[in-house]
Formats: structure tokens, sequence, C-alpha cells
């Protein structure tokens, strides 16, 4: 692949187009607090991913090039998350839609990668919409899955920070967005519990509770592509931050003598 994201240049457009676009959802001064509250949000997910893709980048050992490929994926990834807020009023993707899909729309509407070779934007593209599927495609390029499995782990890094924190001061700030409206119930369903007992991802259809929704966040650690990645959900503790908001029950111990054993022999192998 051609040496494009070489200059800083590239890199400031590219950062420029970002700020200005995410300033434009709460430029009105009437502007609702929640839609202040969930641009911010994302605004500030989308950075800290650029800076778990570089770290995990610089982990793997990626040269400069694919470093930049890598960052600029990774400030895009959620760019339809914002227009679709703004819209919606959620982050439920179907009761909305398919924020991916929508992030490379408005990538090609406003023209942001065409200073780009156009198989460099396409890659780009392809990989923001994969990074929301419940699996990767397997007719597509070792090229594009490496980046999309990068940007996944990445994302996920994140995401659970954001939820942990979120479930730590849930009683202090609630925003209904982040748990996606389920009934903060007592109970965990058993189709859930099994995946993840089983150690398999669980499937966001069965999710009928917020603590089933906390299941599978748990079950992501299933589907993470790089061992740094994996050490990272060890060392900051994030399987354990999220077992403790989930009520004590016989099921939670299990769930987390589950994957601290599947994690530890994982990051041993
Ligand atoms: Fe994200």
């Amino acid at each position: 692949m051609r040496c494009i994201m070489e200059t800083k240049i590239k890199k400031d457009m590219f950062r420029n187009w970002f700020d200005r676009y995410v300033a434009g959802f709460t430029a009105g001064k009437d502007t609702a607090l929640d839609v202040v509250t969930n641009i911010r949000l994302k605004k500030d997910h989308s950075d800290r991913v650029v800076q778990e893709i570089l770290w995990m980048a610089d982990q793997l050992g990626l040269d400069n090039e694919s470093r930049d490929l890598a960052a600029v994926m990774a400030l895009f990834h959620d760019i339809g998350r914002f227009a679709q807020y703004a819209r919606y009023r959620t982050f439920v993707d179907h009761r909305s839609e398919n924020h991916a899909e929508l992030g490379v729309k408005i990538l090609q509407q406003h023209q942001v990668l065409d200073c780009l070779p156009a198989d460099q934007a396409d890659l780009i593209c392809r990989v923001i919409s994969y990074h929301n599927r419940a699996a990767l495609p397997d007719d597509d390029t070792e090229e594009c899955l490496f980046y999309a499995r990068l940007l996944r782990d990445a994302d996920k890094l994140d995401i659970w920070r954001v939820l942990i924190d979120h479930y730590q001061h849930r009683n202090q700030e609630d925003n209904p967005a982040v748990e996606l409206g389920l009934a903060d119930t007592s109970d965990i369903s058993d189709q859930v519990y099994d995946r993840v007992v089983n150690k398999d991802i669980v499937n966001a259809r069965h999710v009928k509770n917020l603590n089933d929704f906390k299941l599978l966040q748990i079950g992501w650690v299933f589907d993470i592509n790089f061992t740094p990645a994996l050490q990272q959900v060890k060392d900051r503790g994030y399987i354990d931050a999220i077992c403790r908001t989930l009520p004590p029950s016989d099921r939670r111990t299990r769930i987390k003598q589950v994957v601290a054993d599947w994690l530890d022999k994982k990051l041993r192998s």
C-alpha cells in the first residue's frame, strides 16, 4: 500500500474536520442537555479509542504508516453516533439506524477521505462498517480483517471503561442512553448466563434486562483478538469491576471464576 499518511497536514486535516463536525451538534445555545452529554461522551470515547489503538499498534510493532491508518479508523469509527443521537436521541441501532453504516455515509457525503487514494479510503470505510458487526465477514482481505480486529479490540477496551464508570456512578448521574433503556431487575436470563459460562459471546437478541446487558459486555472478552488487549482487560480489572455491579448471587460468583480462569489460561498460552 502506498505511503499517503506521511504528512502531519493530513492527520491535522482529519482531526480538524472531526472537531468541527462534532462541535456543530452542540453549537446552538439551547441544545438539550442530553444531546450535549451524549455528543461529549462519544467524542471523548473516539479520542480515547485513538489512544488505545496507537498503544496496541506499538505493542504489535506496526510501522508508522499502519499506525497512522489505524488512528484514522479509530477517530472516525463512531462518526455516525453524533448524527444518530441528534436525529433519534438513542444509540440503539435497531431503533434508529446502523451507526457504522451511517458513519461511512457521512464520511462520503462530506468527502472527508477524498484526499486519500481510493483503495485506502475504501479500506477505512470497510473497517468502520465492520466494527459493530456481531462477527467479521470471512471474505475480505487479511489486511482489512487485521485492522477490523484491531479496531474492535481498541473500541472494547474503552467501552468497558465508559460502562464501568457509568455503572459506578449511575445513582448520581443517570444516562438512559448508555443502558439502552433496559430494566434494572435482579435476575439474569438463562440463555445469557449459559453463553458466558460456556465461554461464548452473548447474542444481543437474548438480552432482556440490565444484568443481561452487563453479561453481554463480560462476554466481549471471548471476542478479543490480540494478547496485549487481553492483558489490559486483566490488568485493568474490567471483568471484576462489571461483576461487582451485579447483585450478589451464585451465578455472579461462577461467572467471575469462569472468566478469570479463562483469561489466565489464555494469557499463559
Ligand atoms: Fe466505539
